[in-house]
């Protein structure tokens, strides 16, 4: 099966570069981006490249390269569904907010309606590829959702995982640890199984493309995102016990990375892990387990997000007791809002949390990040609907400059590890501030020593005073 044309249903975080990036390396396949939002797919057609909807280093030079040519966005979903041999779902799939399953569960409603569309548009037979993260199973939904409400065209259901990182999509597309495509073991399921892998087999090598059977692929997704989690939130119980102790965070993380059983990465202390997928994703395991009356299974894996939320909490706390144990109309800067450095995505960012509990605490809050829109600030606190709208428009403002951000503050508060805060003129900021003048560095990015040399008391996750 030789596929020529590719739909992607939903232009996100995942669809968006993950579709860039199949049309950079095959222009021999024409791709279609479709979305419901008008508003998402005017930026991505935008001829001024900064104004694309996701913030990925390389994106734009990708899309500069193909877009027009064979890669192509579009709300006109029914027209692209129906001239493609295959459609990915990238849909979202946020935790339920009601209902059954509430703040565990999947939601599925956008992959329910996906199904239908697919259903009622497609006159030939189609592989269905999906991207977003789903709980083990809804493959055979979407199946039966096809089978019974289609055209009598025969469907065949692929999982295909994404592992992409925010921040790094680009680079983690051009060349995956490995690509994985679950697909039903029957011939025709192994020939679309083929289909698939034949694509990605235009740049990455043919032993990193992993075939498996439908559930195991699902499963793998959840799999690898509670493990990378569960990194996480070990080093940050490790960096509570360090700042008691005295042991610092970084060398204990440094000591054990080297060993090869465990290796480096993910064992970086943080004020705790955000991004559309971890938690998500481990409510998602927590959920199925229960729902198997694997309680013991459930409570370890939600012990991860107990960790993380108090992560969170411990943070904010720090700085109430540090200032005295008031901060009601001080100001705090907040360097950083996105849940991780190079990304405009706020998703379940450590900064939200830790706002909403300072906010509680009257302080009053001012943020800057390099590429977080104000609005999506704004729009995030309100979300947790803890106050009013204009409570948190009052308390809490948006500047654009680091240095107006941090002019008056009693502290600062280092919430995403971007790399220019290291760069910046501290002896300027220090000037600026009320004294004494307080950082807390969520990430553990700047140095120490300069910093105290300029006068500021610091303090970073994981190492004592
Ligand atoms: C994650 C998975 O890595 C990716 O494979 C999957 O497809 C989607 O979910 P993402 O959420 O984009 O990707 O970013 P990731 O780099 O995993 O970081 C998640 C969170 O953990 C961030 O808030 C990050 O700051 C935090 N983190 C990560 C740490 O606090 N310490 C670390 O050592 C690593
Ligand atoms: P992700 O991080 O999984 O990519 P996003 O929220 O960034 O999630 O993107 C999902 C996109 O899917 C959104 O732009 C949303 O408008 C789009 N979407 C949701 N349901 C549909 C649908 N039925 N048809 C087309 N697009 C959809």
């Amino acid at each position: 099966m030789n596929i020529k044309k590719i739909c992607c249903i939903g232009a996100g975080y995942v669809g968006g570069p993950t579709m860039a990036v199949i049309a950079k390396q095959c222009p021999h396949i024409q791709v279609t981006v479709v979305d419901i939002n008008e508003n998402r797919i005017a930026a991505w057609n935008d001829e001024n490249l900064d104004n694309l909807p996701v913030f990925e280093p390389g994106l734009d030079e990708i899309v500069k390269e193909a877009r027009g040519r064979n890669l192509f966005f579009s709300t006109e979903v029914d027209k692209a569904i129906d001239e493609a041999e295959m459609i990915f779902i990238s849909v979202n799939t946020p935790t339920k907010t009601y209902g059954k399953g509430k703040g565990m569960a999947a939601d599925l409603k956008y992959i329910e309606l996906c199904a239908r569309q697919i259903a009622r548009v497609s006159k030939q037979s189609k592989i269905i590829v999906e991207k977003s993260t789903l709980p083990v199973r809804t493959a055979s939904a979407i199946k039966s959702i096809l089978d019974n409400t289609g055209n009598d065209v025969a469907f065949q259901i692929l999982s295909n995982p994404e592992f992409l990182a925010e921040g790094t999509a680009v680079e983690d597309l051009l060349s995956p640890d490995r690509v994985l495509i679950g697909g039903d073991t029957t011939p025709e399921g192994e020939e679309a199984i083929q289909a698939l892998a034949d694509i990605y087999a235009n740049w990455v090598p043919k032993e990193r493309i992993l075939k498996t059977n439908v559930w195991s692929s699902e499963l793998s997704k959840l799999t690898a995102n509670a493990f990378l989690a569960q990194r996480v939130s070990s080093i940050n119980a490790m960096s509570e016990i360090c700042e008691k102790t005295g042991a610092d965070i970084n060398e204990v993380s440094k000591a054990i990375g080297m060993d090869s059983r465990i290796g480096s990465k993910f064992l970086k202390a943080s004020v705790g892990f955000g991004g559309s997928c971890f938690q998500k994703d481990i409510l998602n395991l927590v959920y199925i387990a229960k729902s198997y009356g694997l309680n013991e299974v459930a409570d370890y894996w939600e012990q991860v997000i107990l960790m993380n939320d108090h992560q969170k909490q411990r943070f904010s706390d720090n700085i109430v007791s540090t200032l005295y144990n008031t901060v009601s109309g001080k100001k705090i800067a907040f360097l950083g809002w996105a849940f991780k450095k190079d990304t405009n995505d706020t998703r379940e960012s450590a900064a939200i949390k830790v706002a909403d509990n300072l906010l509680n605490e009257q302080a009053e809050i001012a943020v800057f990040d390099p590429k977080v829109v104000e609005e999506r600030i704004y729009a995030d606190l309100e979300y947790l609907a803890t106050r009013s709208n204009e409570d948190n428009r009052k308390l809490l403002k948006v500047i654009k400059n680091p240095y107006e951000v941090c002019k008056n503050a009693h502290a600062i508060a280092v919430l995403t590890e971007w790399d220019e805060f290291k760069t910046y003129d501290w002896n300027k900021i220090y000037e600026s501030m009320q004294k004494p003048a307080f950082i807390f560095d969520g990430r553990g990015v700047l140095n120490k020593t300069e910093l105290e040399n300029i006068g500021f008391v610091y303090y970073k996750i994981g190492t004592g005073k």
